[in-house]
């Protein structure tokens, strides 16, 4: 048996009497209960609306029909499983019945398993203490080794990988579920009549494609290191530092494998940044949860995404869970149920996760402003650390320059950053960013190469050629900024250990800005 099979059967043993499982895959949970009956020496009995109870024989099409008649027959060892019957969880002869039924139950070797495609928003009351709620785990490696056995099997001659090589294969392949993994094989194979190594980058972007339908969660792949990120040291250094925690070997040491970090601060710091870096860093699979995307829809879809999202990314694992500008999907949360409770219940489904979670999902969450956060989400053991990025120090934004000069093919050297970084003080990392772009469509306006001069025009204004002064976005959110930072005392950890800029006043009314 799995371990997942195992724990069902420890619930079956345990006479929890209503087991709920919410599955999209119904072939393989109704594998799953077929192999826990066949070792435990009970009889499987399935029930749709459709064709009733298999093996009664009766008119068994209707529910409470079909529930009557387990009820006489659940005093031999069985598992009774029911498909579809969240929508008659409202009806009160229903709950009446199952509340008996459960009772019943408790003193015979039988259970009863509700499978559906839609988690139980609400568990009834009347059911609160005789409904247990699991979540199918999607394909694990050794599912997926079985299934490419069985798939292959027609052209298993055709099959070329090395055993590292089909490991990495069935990598790729997590996150899928059993169908639409059958179905990637089936297309890489038909796409090159045969399969190999070289099938994983199809793979890969046909698993994109599918995990975007979800609408929630985007497999990213980006080519950004920590080397592309300037300054930040405190926080680079922490990141490197737990760079082989996910390894077996970290486990065999007892390290327990990190949980996750808040960036918090001024826009266009470098949070998403690092955010993207970290994957590249730790050699670990990228997703981003779309919070924003998970609200919205009929009753019970939010709910249903966010376990979605959460049981691909277990499925992941070790997987780096990027949830960006978490405080404005969660910034209502302290009480306000204007949305039927909604926001509050998937909140709850969030945090519970990330108190409990077993698998190695490492959690990056984005915020611009922390306050807005619920403090729950804030408290010891649900992240490792809170980090606030500030806009760059001076030796920071020299940093900054480096790495986009280099990444446009200058030469660092040949510019004076010191003097750059002095007039550039105030600016985030995306503006200074944005100085070089412009600077250098200047330069090549004027047939010339990139120099000093074009970044300082960009910077501090050039009346000859025409160029208003730069604003930085601080300048003009100085309080914001200076408020962030009073919350940060005592409750974060500064990114960097360099001092934090003074924010220089506003000194040009007009000028040129850029929305981050
Ligand atoms: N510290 C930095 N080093 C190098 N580049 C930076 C840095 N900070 C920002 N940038 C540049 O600015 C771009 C935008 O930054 P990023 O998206 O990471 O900001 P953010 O802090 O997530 O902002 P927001 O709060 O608006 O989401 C980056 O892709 C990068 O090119
Ligand atoms: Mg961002």
């Amino acid at each position: 048996m799995s371990p997942f099979e195992k724990d069902l059967s420890l619930l079956i043993r345990s006479r929890y009497p209503i087991i709920y499982l919410s599955t999209l895959e119904e072939d393989r949970s109704l594998k799953t209960l077929e192999n826990i009956a066949r070792s435990e020496g009970r009889e499987l009995r399935t029930w749709r609306c459709t064709s009733g109870l298999s093996g009664s024989g009766g008119a068994t099409t209707d529910l409470l029909a079909a529930l009557g008649q387990i009820s006489k027959e659940a005093a031999k060892p069985s598992l009774f499983m029911l498909y579809d019957v969240h929508p008659y969880l409202e009806n009160p002869m229903i709950l009446r019945k199952l509340r008996d039924l459960a009772e019943l139950l408790k003193t015979t070797q039988s259970a009863l398993f509700l499978v559906s495609p839609s988690p139980l928003v609400k568990v009834p009351e009347e059911l609160a203490d005789e409904i247990w709620v699991v979540d199918y785990p999607l394909p694990a490696i050794s599912d997926l080794s079985a299934l490419m056995d069985r798939t292959t099997s027609n052209f298993s001659d055709r099959v070329r990988l090395t055993p590292s090589g089909r490991e990495r294969l069935l990598e790729s392949l997590l996150g899928l579920t059993e169908k639409a993994a059958e179905r990637v094989i089936l297309k890489a194979f038909l796409a090159g009549g045969e399969l190999n190594e070289n099938d994983i980058s199809l793979i890969q972007s046909e698993k994109k494609q599918i995990l975007r339908r979800t609408g929630i969660l985007e497999y990213y792949t980006s080519g950004e290191t920590l080397e592309d990120v300037g300054g930040l040291d405190v926080l680079k250094k922490w990141l490197k530092k737990r760079g082989d925690a996910f390894s077996e070997e970290a486990r065999a040491y007892c390290l327990p494998s990190p949980r996750g970090l808040i960036l918090f601060g001024v826009q266009g710091c470098g949070k998403s940044l690092v955010a993207k870096a970290v994957a590249n860093l730790w050699r670990l699979p990228l997703l981003r949860l779309d919070i924003g995307s998970v609200f919205g829809g009929l009753v019970g879809e939010s709910e249903s995404k966010i376990r979605q999202a959460i049981s691909v990314a277990e499925s992941l694992s070790p997987c780096i869970l990027w949830i960006d500008e978490l405080d404005k999907a969660f910034a209502g949360v302290r009480g306000y149920q204007g949305d039927s409770g909604t926001q509050n219940r998937v909140f709850a489904t969030f945090i519970t996760w990330l108190q409990e979670k077993k698998k190695p999902v490492f959690v990056v969450a984005t915020a611009n402003n922390p306050g807005e956060l619920p403090p729950e989400l804030l408290r010891r053991g649900r992240f490792d650390e809170i980090f606030f990025v500030d806009l760059p120090g001076k030796l920071e934004i020299e940093e900054i320059f480096q790495v986009h000069l280099a990444r446009r093919q200058r030469d660092p050297l040949n510019y004076d950053l010191k003097s750059l970084a002095k007039q550039c003080e105030g600016m985030s990392g995306a503006e200074i960013e944005q100085v070089i772009i412009d600077a250098l469509f200047e330069a090549f306006t004027e047939k010339d190469t990139l120099k000093d001069e074009h970044l300082t025009a960009m910077i501090s204004g050039d009346k000859n050629r025409d160029i208003e002064p730069f604003v930085p976005l601080s300048s003009l959110m100085k309080e914001d900024i200076e408020s962030l930072r009073s919350w940060a005392r005592g409750r974060a950890r500064w990114a960097s250990r360099q001092a934090p800029p003074e924010i220089p006043p506003l000194q040009a009314a007009s000028g040129r800005r850029i929305e981050v």
